[in-house]
């Protein structure tokens, strides 16, 4: 009879809707199919050096399919950025043989998997599982979180339509996203958003002002502008993107312009029914992974088939949009401005790891 493997599990990053699914994928398929035992580190990589962990078991997995957050809890604590006089990554790696871990789950995005992948290197058994509303995650075609702040800031952005509209107003609207464009090209193709304005592409504030008031002298009632919130801009210690863009638009064209900044509320609340079946398919393959022995490598979704890439591919990249993505394209051909002037060409930003 094999020895009961043991297996710890943790969130560490910025939270999202889905963490609480991908945990109880990972911990019912790892309990109820393999018979492993299954810990939760409290806290991100903290609870692991910490020793800071509960037992987690049927009952304590239960009902929280559906709720946002994560009951781990998270923090941002890089084991091999800190300058604490304490040598962490060994103290984790003290702490995992000690405990009798047979492998560790990391739920997290870029920072995360990058502290997973040197983990694995020296020597513990990680799986990784990407997790954002950033969706900027190397190796994988999507991370749970994207869709349900996809679904909250177009729904944000059509309730902003209607106070636009009513007061003939330009409605700047800036979403989260880190360095990536993603949330902010996907909440505002799906929202019919006039102007989106994303970090991978450079911008020209002439042409942005000029769309805008071509559509006010032709009568339309409004328009709305998506501003990510990585947007490189002049001054970006004293104000965000989308304040800047505001400001920029009020101070070149006559347009009454307001703003609006969805912030956290995209990373709260409960996981979209799409958020809650991917992220419990990233659980299930990740205890499916550990039973089969198969390390340093972090789940994804590859052309629409749940895979694995190793840790090391993904560690240090973004995954940003392409100049020459589908989406920008399309959107391109509705109409809608990037950013750049009809007809000419679009400088792209150089991609930061
Ligand atoms: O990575 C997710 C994210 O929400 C980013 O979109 C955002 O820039 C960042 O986290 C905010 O970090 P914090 O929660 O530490 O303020």
């Amino acid at each position: 009879m094999a020895a009961k493997m043991k297996i710890g599990i943790l969130s560490a990053g910025g939270d999202c809707p889905g963490i609480n699914a991908a945990i109880r994928g990972v911990g019912k398929t790892a309990l109820l199919n393999y018979g492993m035992e299954v810990i939760g580190f409290n806290n991100g990589f903290s609870g692991l050096i910490d020793k800071d962990f509960r037992n987690l078991d049927e009952a304590s997995l239960s009902g929280i399919l559906t709720m946002g957050g994560t009951v781990l809890g998270t923090s941002r604590v890089k084991p091999f950025k800190s300058t604490d006089e304490n040598d962490l990554p060994n103290i984790i790696c003290d702490n995992y043989r000690s405990l009798g871990l047979d492998a560790l789950v990391c739920i997290g995005g870029n920072g995360t998997q990058r502290t997973a992948s040197m983990l694995s290197d020296i020597g513990l058994n990680i799986v990784g599982v990407p997790k954002t509303i950033d969706n900027d995650v190397w190796g994988t075609d999507t991370t749970f979180g994207f869709d349900t702040a996809v679904n909250i800031a177009s729904e944000a952005i059509d309730r902003l339509h209607t106070t636009a509209n009513s007061h003939r107003r330009v409605m700047v609207i800036e979403v989260m996203g880190h360095n990536a464009g993603w949330l902010a090209l996907y909440s505002g193709l799906a929202s019919g958003g006039d102007v989106i304005l994303i970090p991978e592409l450079e911008y020209d504030l002439e042409a942005v002002c000029e769309r805008l008031v071509e559509r006010s002298a032709n009568g339309k009632p409004c328009s709305i502008v998506v501003v990510a919130e990585g947007l490189q801009h002049p001054h970006p210690n004293k104000k965000t993107a989308g304040a800047y863009i505001t400001k920029k638009i009020k101070k070149m064209t006559d347009l009454d312009t307001r703003e609006a900044n969805l912030g956290y509320i995209l990373r709260g609340g409960a996981p979209s029914p799409a958020d809650r079946i991917l992220a419990t398919r990233y659980g299930t393959k990740a205890a499916t992974l550990i039973n089969e022995g198969r390390f340093g490598v972090m789940v994804s979704m590859q052309q629409g088939s749940i895979s694995q890439v190793p840790l090391s591919d993904v560690c240090g990249k973004l995954r940003l949009v392409a100049p020459d993505d589908k989406m920008v394209l399309e959107g391109r051909m509705l109409g809608v401005c990037f950013g750049r002037k009809p007809g000419e060409p679009q400088a792209v930003r150089p991609a930061e790891g």
